[in-house]
């Protein structure tokens, strides 16, 4: 489904994101690994069209996106979430979602009528799927870190994605927030039937919920396969889990 050739990008003579080729296959579950620095930001921001790449192309489903905006990328069907959050902190959480759904099909986006019916059900059946059912009259910044990422993850969805890109859908939670974001994350891709693509730094979380792997080092992809052929690899082994030989 989406395709990844040759992506390369500098900043400075620094080359944060080298060479990088790989697939997602329509429907899989992929993440994209690395430590802090790897390139996986970098990496996302070119996909998406946040960045221009200084070499290399992206394809999805068969077309060249390489030069795409984001927004025009949305249309088509990509949604991201960022790994620093990108709510609106001020409105509720209800409005939150309301805003991504109106921005998405329309309806004329107005903060004093925001309370009125535009797009009500869909968004109080999205908030009830990401858990945040009883947290929807809540302002957004005051949610905790862990509901802020549910919070996000619910405003990639209004957009309607067939593919969701996730920058560290669980950066900055403990281990078993963790666990129950990865979870939920499942259990909405599933339910959709969407494909995902989310990077990690932690190698536990993905293992538990990738179908394919692709480990970047210093803007390299090092290794890239099922999660047990890339947990066994002797350079993975080495320079992501620090083993020596
Ligand atoms: N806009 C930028 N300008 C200069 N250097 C950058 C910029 N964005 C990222 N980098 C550098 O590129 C490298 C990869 O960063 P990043 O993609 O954020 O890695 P990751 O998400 O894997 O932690 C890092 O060394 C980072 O400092
Ligand atoms: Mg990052």
């Amino acid at each position: 489904m989406l395709e990844v050739r040759d992506l390369t990008k500098s900043f400075d003579g620094f080359v944060a994101v080298s060479g990088v080729t790989f697939g997602v296959p329509r429907g899989a579950i992929s993440a994209i690994i690395g430590p802090n620095g790897a390139g996986k930001t970098t990496l996302f921001n070119l996909i998406t069209g946040h960045l221009r790449p200084d070499r290399g192309h992206v394809t999805l489903n068969g077309r060249d996106v390489t030069h795409v905006a984001p927004h025009d990328l949305c249309r088509l069907g990509v949604g991201r979430s960022f790994q620093r959050t990108n709510i609106f902190p001020r409105l509720t959480v209800f409005e939150n979602v309301q805003a991504a759904f109106i921005c998405h099909r329309g309806g004329g986006w107005n903060l004093l009528a925001a309370g009125d019916g535009v797009h009500r059900d869909e968004t109080a059946a999205l908030l009830e799927s990401v858990g945040l059912a009883g947290r929807a009259g809540e302002v957004a910044g005051f949610l905790s870190h862990g509901g802020q990422k549910q919070l996000e993850l619910g405003l990639a969805l209004a957009l309607e994605p067939e593919i969701l890109l996730l920058d560290e859908p669980t950066a900055g939670m403990s281990a078993a927030e963790t666990r129950e974001s990865i979870r939920l994350i499942e259990r909405i891709v599933r339910e959709r039937g969407l494909t995902l693509l989310f990077t990690e730094h932690d190698m536990e979380v993905v293992f538990s919920i990738a179908q394919r792997l692709t480990v970047l080092h210093q803007g390299r992809v090092i290794a890239d396969g099922a999660p047990d052929e890339v947990r066994r690899d002797t350079e993975v082994r080495r320079v992501y889990l620090g083993e020596r030989h």
